[in-house]
């Protein structure tokens, strides 16, 4: 009997390798570490394709696979997977959407706290430097600010109760939410955009699409306090990275952490020249327990995938 040809296009952790290694019916390959440029080949015949951030599945990777059946997002956002187009040629799309929201919380509270306290500079400072000058580095802190959670689904209304126990004063907008969602939880809840710009720090939360591709402009930012602080851990474009630019150039917005781009991987863009931007290069689902969870339960759905379209 022919085997399930299943390729995983990016990294992946073990276990889920191990589990679809495992399978007598399943011929894995591991293109993980094959360079973009060299993927598409191997699609040809492939049953299923495992794919997370790194693989856009666009018109070039549908032509590429003749036989593709599923394609198994390993991690939350399918917005690098043309979805319309997999519909068109029947291929069914999957993802693994909540094994990484502890991961991405996590994530967004470090760039919080390093913003603040400015723990890049003051490491390389010290470390590279060797400089012991502690004038250097009086941050400021979370207690008492008001922080915007844009998006309160998952991992924005993870990302408030954890605000919340920093003493902060959160404020939710989601316009996909009842209010009590958030007021259940404590959360003050606004339909009023303008309230979220008007907070000291502003974190959002949403999945990249029509409605939120550049949600924050310039026309935005001009609105926010001075000294604002913005932090994505999301996805690329919700800010419009030359807005961004601009604001964080003229001081009007004190600190951005992120962790996302517009185009990655983001190793040209202008934004890393600037010395209030921390960045982190898309690492918000990696930590060892998430990559375990979305591993095995992106190898569990591609194997059921597989046989189910027998
Ligand atoms: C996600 O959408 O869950 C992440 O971006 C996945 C990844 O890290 O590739």
């Amino acid at each position: 009997m022919a085997k399930h040809k299943i390729v995983v296009c990016d990294h992946i952790h073990q276990k889920g390798l191990d589990l679809l290694a495992k399978e007598a019916d399943i011929e894995l390959l591991n293109a993980s570490s094959v360079p973009k440029s060299e993927l598409l080949p191997l699609l040809q015949d492939a049953d299923i394709a495992i794919t997370r951030s790194s693989t856009d599945v666009d018109s070039a990777f549908l032509e590429a696979t003749k036989k593709i059946r599923a394609v198994v997002r390993a991690g939350v956002g399918v917005d690098n997977v043309d979805i319309d187009g997999c519909s068109r040629k029947g291929i069914v799309v999957m993802n693994v959407p909540t094994a990484n929201t502890i991961a991405a919380v996590e994530l967004t509270l470090a760039h919080m706290l390093s913003a603040c306290r400015n723990f890049p500079g003051a490491n390389d400072q010290l470390k590279n430097a060797r400089l012991w000058k502690r004038e250097d580095w009086y941050g400021t802190e979370l207690k008492d600010k008001k922080l915007g959670v844009i998006g309160f689904g998952n991992i924005g209304s993870r990302v408030a109760l954890r605000a919340k126990a920093f003493e902060m004063n959160v404020i939710a907008y989601d316009p996909y939410i009842k209010p009590s969602k958030a007021t259940d939880l404590g959360i003050a809840y606004t339909s009023n955009f303008d309230d979220i710009l008007a907070c000291d720090m502003i974190t959002i939360h949403t999945p990249k699409n029509k409605e939120t591709i550049n949600l924050i402009g310039k026309e935005e930012i001009a609105k926010m306090k001075d000294g604002v602080i913005l932090i994505n851990c999301a996805r690329g474009n919700l800010y419009n990275e030359e807005a961004l630019y601009e604001g964080l150039q003229s001081g009007k917005i004190r600190w951005a952490g992120l962790d996302v781009f517009n185009k990655e991987p983001a190793t040209n863009n202008p934004l890393l020249d600037l010395p209030n931007v921390y960045v982190t290069p898309h690492i918000g689902a990696n930590t060892l327990e998430s990559q375990e969870k979305i591993a095995i339960q992106a190898a569990e759905a591609a194997i059921e995938a597989a046989r189910g379209s027998n």
